[in-house]
């Protein structure tokens, strides 16, 4: 079997192991979709902390709590495993707050990999971020990488789109080298401009995933309710919607509630009856306590 590191590695080393297609990455949340997708024959799942908007209803990603991460984690990786294809890798974020420090982030990771992540992905740059990546990497968990937009910062960047200066694509592949350094064994590079994102894969030995980062990563992810097409409101441009579920499952719940109001659900077919010898007995007994 290929650990984590090496189906991403593969992708980096194409010319040896011909492996010359993108990876391709899908970020979900449940046991379901997630056997769905391993089956379709995704190569990795991120169970991404942007479950808090998609599945919670929360605002923003800093309201996710370990905790949550980890009962998400547990049933993406019991869907993993269910379906044919189970040894597909399922990377897991640590949320806001959970990695400022070494004891945090270590005591964190341990939650999600034990829930059955093969890796943990955390955001940014900054100081403490290395310094968990390299502790994590130390006591041996995988961790991958996130920059460019990072939603658990999003309330201090500004803007989505990040690279666009000189300046500020040459800090992006600043970061990206620290990450390297520190121990990732691959990053995300979300919401980045083209150019800086091919210079960062070009520049980089390990594999970068991109999300709104042009053509030129080693891998891309997209939210499962994105690309399924469930979210509602107009899609950030690096979306594409692969199918229209929205619409279908409005039409469901529509359907299914006029179908109650209406009496023309359920059905007798839609349920049991007893034996009527059992009926009778029944009728009987009762009859003669009544009586
Ligand atoms: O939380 C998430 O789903 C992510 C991806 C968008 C990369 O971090």
């Amino acid at each position: 079997m290929a650990s984590i590191l090496g189906v991403f590695a593969a992708r980096k080393n194409a010319e040896s192991t011909n492996i010359k297609q993108p990876l391709a990455m899908i970020s979900l949340a449940d046991a379901p979709t997630a056997r769905l997708c391993c089956d379709a024959g995704v190569d990795a799942i991120l169970v991404g902390d942007s479950l808090g908007n998609v599945v919670l209803g929360y605002e923003n990603t800093v309201s996710v709590s370990t905790e949550e991460m980890r009962i998400f984690t547990a049933a993406v990786a019991r869907g993993a495993k269910s379906s044919r294809n189970p040894q597909t890798p399922v990377v897991a974020d640590l949320p806001f707050g959970s990695y400022t420090t070494i004891e945090s982030a270590t005591r964190n990771a341990t939650e999600l990999l034990r829930a059955g992540a093969h890796a943990v992905k955390l955001e940014g740059a900054g100081k403490s971020s290395l310094a968990a990546v390299r502790a994590l990497c130390e006591m041996g968990a995988p961790v991958m990488g996130h920059l460019g937009f990072t939603p658990q910062s999003s309330l201090r960047l500004g803007g989505i789109v990040q690279g666009k200066t000189a300046e500020a694509a040459e800090k992006l592949l600043n970061d990206a080298r620290a990450l390297q350094d520190a121990g990732c064994f691959s990053i995300v590079l979300e919401a980045v401009t083209s150019e800086a994102a091919s210079r960062i894969t070009r520049e980089l030995e390990i594999a970068t995933i991109g999300i709104g980062a042009g053509t030129g990563c080693e891998g891309q992810v997209l939210v499962w309710h994105d690309l399924a097409g469930m979210s509602e409101g107009k899609p950030f441009r690096f979306v594409r919607r692969f199918a229209q579920t929205h619409e279908t499952l409005s039409q469901a719940a529509r359907d299914y509630v006029s179908a109650v109001h209406s009496q023309e659900f359920p059905s007798e077919a839609h349920g049991w009856t007893m034996a009527p010898d059992e009926l009778q007995k029944w009728d009987t007994d009762k009859n003669g306590s009544d009586g």
